[in-house]
């Protein structure tokens, strides 16, 4: 039996190349096995087109691809959704923008629910799933994000309307009683662009730059048009930077929209914030 070729010895190799859990992640992806077959057998042996793959997988790791893009899915909300470079992966961050939604969606008859910016369409799919009466419709811009949106809305049967086009442009009149968005809110300029594996993610889904680019361009659109899309009483969710919520509050103030008000990610960091129409 070759070294080179058993899984066991492969992932050691890589866990000196790559953190040693997305070494596992990727042979388990290639090779089509469970973390328990690859503890209980470390001999198997992986056939050349397996290895060629996985070599070519750990080169694009170690460069700083992101693990999602590599293995095409990644989890948000206990489920699991396809990824594509076309779209954010989904980040932990915005689960407090789904809880707050989901809270507000349970209190009301067939809300209808309005998802901008739905990239991969995990909030308005956990949305239709956890919140049945529901009526969804969630637009995007991109149309090869809303292509990876709407095959994961097949997967996991969720009865969700996309749309496709710039904010409430493809709308017309429709009142929504939720709208909720995790819009594009990094500044053109900023750094933290050219880290962490942000630089293989798409542009437009992260910041604002085609609207202002100071980070806060697309949230001023997506207030501004609120008034016409908000039912009496309807309210708005967004989830913003780390350091934007005093500023959201502040442009939510002066839009004349009540009740505004932030709330905290697991981090304790202020994420999203939100006010009503009445
Ligand atoms: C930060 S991502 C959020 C994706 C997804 N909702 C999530 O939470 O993972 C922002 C999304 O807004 C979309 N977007 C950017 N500009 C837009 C516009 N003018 N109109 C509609 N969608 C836009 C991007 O294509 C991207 O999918």
């Amino acid at each position: 039996m070759s070294a080179a070729r058993r899984i066991g010895d492969a992932w050691r190799r890589a866990g000196q190349r790559i953190d040693r859990l997305d070494a596992r992640l990727l042979l388990e992806h290639v090779c089509g096995c469970s973390h328990a077959d690859l503890i209980a057998h470390p001999e198997r042996e992986m056939t050349p087109a397996q290895l060629a793959r996985f070599d070519e997988l750990l080169a694009r790791r170690e460069a700083g691809e992101p693990l999602a893009y590599l293995v095409g899915s990644a989890f948000f909300h206990g489920l699991e959704f396809a990824v594509s470079p076309a779209v954010l992966i989904p980040r932990p961050d915005t689960e407090v923008l789904v809880e707050q939604a989901l809270a507000r969606a349970r209190r009301l008859t067939s809300p209808r629910l309005l998802d901008l910016g739905t990239g991969s369409g995990i909030v308005a799919i956990v949305l239709a799933r956890l919140c049945p009466s529901a009526v969804l419709t969630a637009v995007d811009v991109s149309a090869p994000a809303l292509a990876v949106a709407r095959a994961n809305a097949a997967r996991h049967d969720a009865p969700v309307r996309f749309l496709e086009g710039d904010w409430y442009a493809p709308l017309g009149d429709e009142r929504f009683d939720l709208i909720v968005s995790n819009p594009p809110y990094v500044a053109a300029g900023d750094p933290h662009l050219r880290q962490n594996g942000l630089p293989f993610e798409p542009r437009d889904a992260l910041t604002d730059g085609l609207a202002g680019g100071d980070g806060l361009a697309c949230i001023r659109i997506i207030i501004a048009g609120a008034h016409r899309h908000l039912s009496p009483g309807g309210e708005l969710l967004i989830e913003h930077g780390y350091d934007q919520a005093v500023q959201v509050r502040e442009l939510l103030d002066a839009a004349g929209f009540s009740d505004v008000g932030s709330w905290r990610d697991g981090a304790a960091i202020e994420r999203v914030s939100g006010g009503r129409l009445s």
